[in-house]
Formats: C-alpha cells, sequence, structure tokens
C-alpha cells in the first residue's frame, strides 16, 4: 500500500445533523479547518432529517419561552442553560437559518408563520409545512459544500477517540466505509455530534444510525454522562406498518385524541388535554391502547391534507385512510441526557466536545418542550465550533488496528441487536419497575460482556455498533436505577409475575 501522511484537521466534528453542522459552520468562520465525518451515506440517514413540527424562537416574549422549557421538564432543566437557549435563539435563526441560509420557513402574508405546539404558551414555532428538519439540513449541507475550509466525508464513522493523558486528539475513523480498515485522524479539538439513541428500542420516530455512537466513545474514553434514565417517548407514532411520527403540530392545529371507543380521553388526564407534556400525553395513550385496544388521531377539527401535505401523503402511502383518524402509538424519541457538556459545549476531558441530542447540556432536564431539539443543537454547536477554534492538531501514538472481517460478524451483531432491543422495551421503555430495571441491568451487563469478549478480536462497523449500543443501553438501565422518577422516568410498582417475561429475555441470553 502507498504511503500517506495521516487525516488531520484543526476540528474533527463526528455527524452531520443540524448540530455537527452548525460546530462546522462555526468553527469555519473562526478560521479553522473543518473535517466531518458522519456515517450518513444520504441526509436522510441523520434524525435532524426527520424532524418534523419546527424551530422554537423567543417572540415578543423571551421569558415566557424559558418559563415553558422549564415547566415542560417539571422544573428539572437548568434555568441557565435554558436562558442561553433562549436569548440566542432569535439570532441563530435569523442570521444562520434565514440570512446564511436562506431556510424556505412557511410564511403568512410575506411574514413568518409562527406554529403553536404542546405545552408552548404561545405561537413560537418556525416550519416548513411538517418536515421542517429536512428543509434545514438540505441548505445547511450545501452551504458546508461551498466553503473551502470544510471537508465532509460521507460513509465514514469515528470508531474511538484518541486521548492522551486526559486530552483528546481526534479519532479512529473507518478508513472504508465497513470499519475494517481503522485509521487516524488528529485533530486540535473533536466535536461529537452523533444524535440519539432509537436503534437500542424497536419502534423509534429515528433513523437505524441512531446507535449511541458518541455517547459510548466518550464514556468509554472517560467522560461524564449524566441524565441518561431520561428517554423521551413521542405520544403519536403511526402504530401500523413502515410507522412515522404525527407531528405534535397537529394536536397544537386543534386534532384531538380517541380511544377504540370513540371517547376523547386527554381531558381526563391533564387541565391542557392533547397539550399536556409529552410525557404525560404518552403514557396516557399507553394507557388508552392498553384498556381499549386502540387510540387514534382524530384530524377533523382542521384541514389535515392542507395544512399537512406531507403526512397526509404518508398516510396513504400506508392506505390509512385520515379521515377515519390516524392509528397511534408512542414511540422512542429523543435522549434527554448525554455526554455532559457546559455552556460552551465543552466536556470533561480535555478538547472533547458534544453537541446537539448526544449532549447533556441541561436545557432539557428530565422532558423536553416540543421544538427545541434543533435550536439546542443550532445554538450549542453554534457555540462550540467557535470555541473548539483555535487548538493545533498533535499526533499521538494509535493503537494498532485489530484484526478484521465484514463478512463474518454482521449475523452476531443483528442477533445481539434484536436481544437488546427486546431488553429495552421490555424493562427500559415508557413504563419502568425497579424491578425490571434491576433485571434488565443484569442482562445487559452480560450481554455487554458476550460484545466485548466478541469485539477484542474483530471489528468491522456493525459491531462497534453494537458495542456502543451495549455501552448505551447499559448507561441508560443503570442511571433509571438510579435516577428520580420525574418526567420522561416513570417508576411504577414491579407487577408479581413480571418474572416471566424476563425467562424469555434471560433464556435467550444464554444461547
Ligand atoms: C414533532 O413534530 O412532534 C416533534 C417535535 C419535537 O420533537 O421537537
Amino acid at each position: 500500500d502507498e504511503l500517506h501522511a495521516p487525516a488531520e484537521s484543526d476540528v474533527l466534528v463526528v455527524g452531520s445533523g443540524v448540530a455537527g453542522c452548525s460546530a462546522a459552520l462555526a468553527a469555519a468562520r473562526e478560521g479553522a479547518d473543518v473535517l466531518v465525518v458522519t456515517k450518513a451515506t444520504r441526509p436522510e440517514e441523520t434524525t435532524s432529517h426527520w424532524a418534523q413540527g419546527g424551530i422554537a424562537t423567543a417572540r415578543s416574549d423571551p421569558e415566557s419561552f424559558a418559563r415553558d422549557v422549564l415547566a415542560a421538564s417539571a422544573d428539572t432543566a437548568d434555568p441557565e442553560a435554558v436562558e442561553t437557549l433562549v436569548e440566542e435563539s432569535r439570532d441563530a435563526v435569523e442570521d444562520v437559518l434565514v440570512e446564511s441560509l436562506d431556510v424556505p420557513f412557511d410564511r403568512e402574508g410575506g411574514e413568518l408563520d409562527y406554529g403553536r405546539e404542546a405545552a408552548h404558551s404561545e405561537e413560537r414555532i418556525l416550519h416548513v409545512d411538517a418536515s421542517t428538519g429536512k428543509h434545514v439540513l438540505g441548505p445547511f449541507l450545501n452551504y458546508l459544500d461551498d466553503r473551502e475550509r470544510v471537508t465532509v466525508r460521507s460513509d465514514t464513522a469515528a470508531l474511538d477517540l484518541l486521548t492522551d493523558e486526559g486530552r483528546v486528539h481526534g479519532a479512529i475513523v473507518d478508513g472504508d466505509g465497513d470499519g475494517t480498515d481503522p485509521e487516524p485522524v488528529f485533530a486540535g479539538a473533536t466535536v461529537l455530534a452523533t444524535g440519539g439513541i432509537g436503534a437500542l428500542y424497536e419502534n423509534s420516530t429515528n433513523p437505524e444510525t441512531a446507535t449511541g455512537d458518541g455517547i459510548a466513545m466518550a464514556a468509554l474514553a472517560g467522560a461524564d454522562v449524566e441524565d441518561m434514565a431520561y428517554v423521551q417517548f413521542h405520544p403519536t407514532a403511526y402504530s401500523g406498518e413502515d410507522p412515522f411520527l404525527v407531528s405534535e403540530a397537529v394536536r397544537g392545529e386543534g386534532a384531538v385524541l380517541r380511544n377504540a371507543d370513540g371517547g376523547r380521553f386527554m381531558p381526563d388526564y391533564h387541565e391542557d388535554a392533547e397539550l399536556a407534556p409529552r410525557d404525560v400525553v404518552a403514557r396516557a395513550v399507553a394507557d388508552e391502547r392498553e384498556a381499549t385496544g386502540e387510540v387514534r388521531l382524530d384530524v377533523s377539527p382542521l384541514d389535515f391534507a392542507e395544512e399537512f401535505p406531507d403526512l397526509a401523503a404518508k398516510c396513504e402511502d400506508r392506505g390509512v385512510d385520515w379521515r377515519q383518524g390516524i392509528p397511534v402509538e408512542p414511540s422512542e424519541h429523543f435522549l434527554c441526557g448525554g455526554i455532559a457538556v457546559d455552556d460552551r459545549g465543552r466536556t470533561d476531558l480535555d478538547r472533547l466536545f458534544a453537541v446537539g441530542e448526544c449532549a447533556r447540556t441541561g436545557v432539557h432536564g428530565a422532558n423536553r418542550l416540543a421544538s427545541t431539539s434543533l435550536l439546542e443543537g443550532l445554538v450549542w454547536g453554534l457555540r462550540a465550533g467557535e470555541t473548539a477554534a483555535g487548538f493545533d492538531a498533535e499526533q499521538v501514538e494509535a493503537p494498532d488496528p485489530r484484526d478484521s472481517d465484514p463478512d463474518l460478524p454482521s449475523g452476531f451483531a443483528r442477533e445481539k441487536f434484536v436481544r437488546l432491543r427486546r431488553v429495552m422495551d421490555e424493562y427500559v421503555g415508557l413504563r419502568r419497575t425497579p424491578e425490571g430495571l434491576r433485571r434488565a441491568t443484569a442482562v445487559l451487563r452480560r450481554l455487554k460482556g458476550e460484545v466485548d469478549a466478541y469485539t477484542r478480536t474483530r471489528t468491522s462497523r456493525s459491531l462497534y455498533e453494537l458495542r456502543n449500543a451495549s455501552v448505551v443501553a447499559l448507561l441508560v438501565a443503570r442511571g433509571a436505577t438510579e435516577a428520580e422518577p420525574v418526567g420522561c422516568h416513570a417508576l411504577e410498582e414491579s407487577d408479581a409475575d413480571d418474572g416471566g417475561d424476563y425467562e424469555e429475555v434471560d433464556a435467550s441470553a444464554s444461547d
């Protein structure tokens, strides 16, 4: 093989959603050379692309926005982080999204059209139909493509961080797209923007790529990870084949939830009915599905096809007559916790930053308010990118690559993933009990041991993803065992018979 110098960059960004793009843009504006590595091969493989509702901004009354964020979190969010988010929301959205990227936000009579979603006390959400994410991400990637200082390498996963005496010097990445030819990339600063953990659950509104990579890499390198118990479930994902998110904006426009008997039930659960905080609505939907067999979102109070053409088309593609109501169920949606960072996205490891869903900024506490995730990615991405510029890359010793075999391990990884999801769904999902969490921790610990033994000698991208998922699953189960039950994390009494299902999970654990 021809010898070539190892890759080097002032700033290495891992991930190409809105948070990663924001960090890259800000670092490049500061004069840094930026390399973005992303395992995505298309924008559709990032969670940002899938974001529907929109992006909240402070309008005339920033204080009411801050109050709403704190109230949705059951007062567990960090007030200073919330203030940063709210105060910078307008400038970040106007300067970057509207001015630089020319995002085609919906307008009425030439003016920006602000929508409303659950637990927001006013209309403050900018949106493009109900597919805001892809209309923000597309222009962002095009913009970065035109920047000389920014290089984006797609189909390239980061596998491990390069660390030396508490400082992060970049990452090992898979040079050939399947994890079998690892190579070091040295960087002055490294920004993790790898998104969430939807792949740990059977039903998720995230793409399959959401295997918690950044959180696992950071945790394995010794970074602090917090609030992992707080996994948010969205109340309304289509519950049939080929599920999709039915945006909260639809309830914001007046849609109501009905059980199989046709009864509207949310007013019995919360005074804000369908616009109650997300965790409340998700649990009510789960309860009513269990009690009556089905829950439908009744869209007859609004002009659904006119207001949400993309969603109406998705229903029609799946043969669902939305005029009869859309069958819905809760689905894993967002991790409120993650890698602990400060107000500039700095982790407790020198020169390692984290932004977006993989980071825990304190903005969401135990439950995230709708349409604040793109905003958090944007605001913290810009802050972290600006701070990360200005360090020089240093080359340190990289570990020897392991033997690799791209074909052999994929069956192993698939089988273990099935088991991991089964445990997460059963015990670490929307409903949790102390006994279930204890059992999940035991099974996941064993599973992680098997994965570690296997990956000690072999590598492939799917094995790294499995390793990452098993590290993160354990962090969630352990976090839930220790966390205060509030917001997304509710604990029920243990059922006398919940050992039955466990036997099934456990039996498959020893095969
Ligand atoms: C939605 O459109 O309902 C999702 C918005 C969000 O999760 O912030």
